[in-house]
């Protein structure tokens, strides 16, 4: 516990003076003094120390001499004091820890030939630096190795019971799947209650254990770490970013690591605010769809009906004849295209030059569409900050957070550890608001269930409380009088009967969180996809950025409203202009000086601004014939979109369709011309994770048979279709972005930008703010009682995780429909029983499954998987102000078959 208080940004730990090593060294009053010493620069050994979580005390390494007393002291759990005199060097220190190696080597295995931690370990090196090799009483354990998990296997003949795992696992990431048993004469480390490992699978046990005693089964007896080459690169799973290390022998992935290791343990605890190193499941072990089977290696081009491997030129001099003439017959509009934010900023920058330019299209969107958008458009509107106002420093400082519409434990695993280490190490109080019965609400200091689709009621009530209980800010409202007249107006036509009854809650909790809010000197709202993707997305956004600016927590350091990602480059997709509104920088692309600047840059004339369509309008153009040639990259909008979307019918109706893709995709399947794209893990660029830093993306590995990256690609296409690009490489195309976007490249530092709402406030604003205070009242019919659900799990990304067979290893697709266990026992219905569900768009036959996380009147289908369709039943609603397609839920009827 002693470096809590130094690390809490409201508490000023007083600084204290002591000696070290005759030196006098100034630190904060109570931290671990082993923290002291390394702030020196003098690195004493500590095998159960890592400075994420709190020292533990076991190893007997990281001996030191204390004036006054007789014996060593372990300088990891002994708080710094003013006036302490240390030593840490001499022969009787040696000694001492050498005794400690001896005794940790003497009950461990010299299997080490065989160990996948040889040549990254620590006793190892200890036993190495100490010169210990003979030990005549060495006796070994003989515990059979636990293997019950599908993910890591414990062998605990190796474990010297540092308990780093247990620590991490608890402290760090707050889950608490380990702990310590005697079993067999010896303590070990078993999951909890000795049951087989059932957690979030993160492996950050396995990247601090120092020795080779939890390993991971996926390349276990494949690799010695010096055979590795080591490439630091951005994880493609989410828009957290978070750095990996992509380890590759012999061209493979053999594993993944990161900055969290027992070979980083000394590091300032404070730092952690900004991440602690560490990976989710999805980033350790989802790396096998890198060299999966499915991989596409050559061109595929459509001939009597069957998609042929044919050589690149071939398919490509075929694909540009076929651009070509379609852009002749029907000129430029006949064509469009749909882009992955999976992509690199320098392939997303290129893709929307290469439609505006090559194809003179302005019919192009990005998956930043199936929600981000909402967020990006409203903040825009609002403050002039399209994307999150806050970083994980900020979240992790926050006093107060609502995660509203987001379980962000499943969505964004290591956002959630800021929220986590927020509510241990700062104190935050947080507030869950969801419809599921969250990993984040077990935490929660305010955990509320709130009726399926009610979260914009529940905003409703938290602006309309906070008037109420005149805990408005004076100073943010009152440089807007007019526009705060407005907004109370807007909400004193919400009856709190009404909304306590739609929602759920009760008046008094709408009291209690919006005063809380507002009285916490910094309050952040998190909302992502329970707000985004849902109907009135936009509107809800700027509802609570009106709760913000009304408590006084817009502009102001370390508060705001702020979303995260599901996608590694969203963020990018919309800063690099592939979205019709927008030009690379978020520039309006109705704004004639920012066309013109673009137009200039590009040596182009752009197309008009009112021929732009989105993802939807575009499949809709496809469905009407408008659009006869679609070029899709990484998309697969057959697979993700509900069949009420006629989404194949558009595709066949195309006279071209083009897919770009690592994977044959549904939507390939249907494709005339499938081009094989790499990877990320075999192409250089950038991603721009959701806090707006730019994240190097590396090449750890030759592209997988003939696939070339999607920048490369696009230049060959570009170019044969009458463009000069000279892009060489990925960097070619940084350097332009850098001309156009000074600053952009911000090299990995959140962006801070102040937001601005005078335009806001002051214009427009008090005609609008009344039509999103409207009442909603909750409409479904009785005969569909249960809410079905569709969304993310902690295990999946996308469709991209079901080719990771060690993602589908943990969690397979049950086909299940998974409901809480009430409801199934109201129902009458065993585990695995057959229902009949049913939604207004149709009805199939699915099995049914408990689930804990699921509330009672819900039902949840993991958006993962399309066996049995499920996605099909669900109706879709387009927000009309920003074109998103909203399809996560649905009301339904379950019945017994
Ligand atoms: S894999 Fe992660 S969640 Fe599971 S025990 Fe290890 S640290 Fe804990
Ligand atoms: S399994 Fe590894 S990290 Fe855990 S207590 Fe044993 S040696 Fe330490
Ligand atoms: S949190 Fe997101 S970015 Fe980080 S490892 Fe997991 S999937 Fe990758
Ligand atoms: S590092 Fe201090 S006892 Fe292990």
């Amino acid at each position: 516990m002693g470096l809590k208080p130094a690390t809490n940004p409201d508490v000023e730990a007083t600084s204290i003076e002591l000696s070290i090593d005759g030196k006098t060294v100034t630190a904060k009053d109570g931290v671990s003094l082993y923290d002291v010493i390394s702030m020196t620069g003098k690195i004493i050994p500590a095998m159960c120390y890592h400075y994420t979580f709190d020292p533990f005390g076991s190893c007997g390494m990281c001996l030191v001499m204390q004036e006054g007393k007789k014996a060593p002291v372990r300088s990891c759990t002994a708080k710094a004091a003013a006036g302490m005199v240390i030593r840490t060097e001499g022969e009787d220190l040696f000694l001492a820890r050498k005794k400690a190696v001896e005794k940790h080597l003497s009950v461990h295995p010299l299997d080490c030939p065989v160990c996948d931690a040889d040549g990254h370990c620590e006793l190892q090196d200890m036993a190495f630096q100490h010169g210990v090799t003979n030990l005549a009483n060495a006796k070994q354990k003989f515990i059979p190795e636990d293997t019950r998990s599908p993910v890591l296997d414990f062998n605990m003949n190796r474990c010297i019971a540092c308990a780093e795992c247990i620590n991490v696992c608890k402290d760090v990431l707050m889950i608490d799947a380990l702990q310590f048993m005697k079993k067999g004469g010896f303590n070990q480390v078993v999951p909890k209650g000795d049951l087989p490992l059932n957690c979030e699978f993160c492996g950050d046990c396995l990247a601090v254990c120092p020795v080779g005693a939890i390993t991971n089964k996926f390349s276990k007896y494949l690799y010695k770490p010096w055979q590795m080459k080591k490439t630091t690169t951005t994880c493609n799973y989410c828009g957290d970013g978070c750095q990996m290390y992509l380890e590759t022998k012999d061209e493979e992935v053999v594993r993944v690591t990161s900055p969290l290791s027992w070979k980083n343990k000394w590091g300032d605890r404070s730092d952690t605010a900004k991440g602690h190193g560490g990976l989710c499941v999805r980033g350790r072990f989802g790396f096998e769809s890198l060299d999966s089977q499915n991989r596409l290696v050559r061109p595929l081009v459509r001939e009597s009906g069957r998609l042929v491997e044919k050589p690149w030129l071939e398919a490509m001099h075929g694909l540009v004849d076929r651009f070509v003439a379609i852009k002749e017959k029907y000129g430029p509009d006949a064509i469009a295209g749909l882009v992955t934010a999976r992509c690199t900023n320098e392939e997303l920058y290129l893709f929307q030059k290469l439609m505006r330019t090559a194809f003179g299209t302005n019919q192009l969107d990005s998956s930043a569409r199936y929600g981000h958008m909402n967020f990006v458009l409203a903040s825009k509107h609002a403050i002039g900050l399209g994307r999150a106002s806050n970083d994980w420093e900020d979240l992790t400082k926050a006093k107060a957070i609502i995660v509203i519409g987001s379980n962000i434990t499943e969505t964004n695993p290591l956002t959630a550890v800021r929220i986590k280490e927020a509510v241990r190490v700062y104190r935050a109080q947080v507030v869950t608001f969801d419809s599921a019965i969250t990993n984040m609400s077990k935490l929660a200091s305010h955990p509320f269930l709130i009726k399926p689709g009610t979260e914009g009621a529940v905003i409703d009530g938290l602006v309309k409380a906070a008037i109420d209980l005149d805990v408005a800010d004076e100073a943010a409202v009152g440089k807007y009088p007019q526009a705060f007249e407005a907004l109370k107006k807007a909400v004193a036509s919400l009856s709190m009967e009404q909304l306590t009854a739609q929602t759920g809650l009760s008046s008094e909790v709408f009291s209690e969180v919006a005063r809380l809010f507002a009285e916490a000197p910094r309050s952040i709202v998190l909302c992502s996809e329970g707000i985004v993707r849902r109907i009135n997305g936009y509107q809800n956004v700027l509802k609570l950025m009106d709760l913000a600016w009304i408590t006084g927590k817009l502009g102001q350091p370390g508060c705001g409203v702020s979303t995260v990602t599901e996608e590694p480059n969203e963020q990018g997709a919309v800063d690099m202009g592939t979205a019709s509104e927008f030009l690379p920088g978020q520039g309006w692309y109705g704004d004639p000086e920012v066309r013109d600047r673009f137009a200039k840059a590009w040596d182009a004339v752009l197309p008009s601004s009112s021929s732009g369509a989105h993802l939807v309008e575009i499949l809709r153009r496809c469905r009407t014939g408008q659009i006869k040639a679609l070029y899709i990259l990484g998309e697969n909008p057959l697979a993700t979109l509900p069949a009420s979307m006629e989404v194949r019918a558009g595709l066949e109706r195309l006279e071209l369709l083009v897919v770009q893709d690592p994977f044959l995709t549904d939507t390939a399947k249907l494709a005339h011309f499938v081009l094989p794209a790499c990877t990320y893990a075999e192409k250089d660029g950038t991603f721009t994770n959701f806090e707006g830093r730019v994240l190097r993306v590396r090449q750890a590995m030759d592209p997988r048979g003939e696939s070339l990256p999607d920048w490369h690609i696009m230049t060959a296409l570009a170019n044969a279709m009458g463009c000069q690009w000279d892009y060489q490489s990925a960097n070619d195309i940084q350097s332009e972005i850098m001309k156009l976007l000074p600053g952009y490249y911000n090299l990995g530092q959140p962006r801070k930008t102040a937001p601005t709402l005078d335009t806001y406030l002051s214009k427009g604003y008090t005609t609008k703010v009344g039509e999103r205070y409207q009442a909603t009242p909750e409409i479904h019919a009785p005969t569909r009682p249960f809410a079905l659900l569709m969304g993310q799990l902690l295990m999946h990304s996308g469709k991209l995780s079901v080719q990771a067979p060690g993602l589908i290893t943990i969690a397979p697709n049950t086909a299940k429909l998974r409901m809480n266990a009430r409801d199934l026992e109201h129902l009458g219905l065993q585990e695995g029983a057959k229902v009949r569900l049913t939604s207004d768009r149709g009805s199939l036959q699915i099995a049914v499954q408990a689930d804990q996380s699921v509330a009672p009147g819900t039902c949840f289908f993991p958006e993962h998987f399309n066996e049995p369709p499920v996605k099909d039943l669900m109706t879709v609603t387009v927000d009309p102000t920003t074109g998103v397609p909203s399809f996560k839920q649905m009301w339904v009827n379950v019945e017994p078959v």
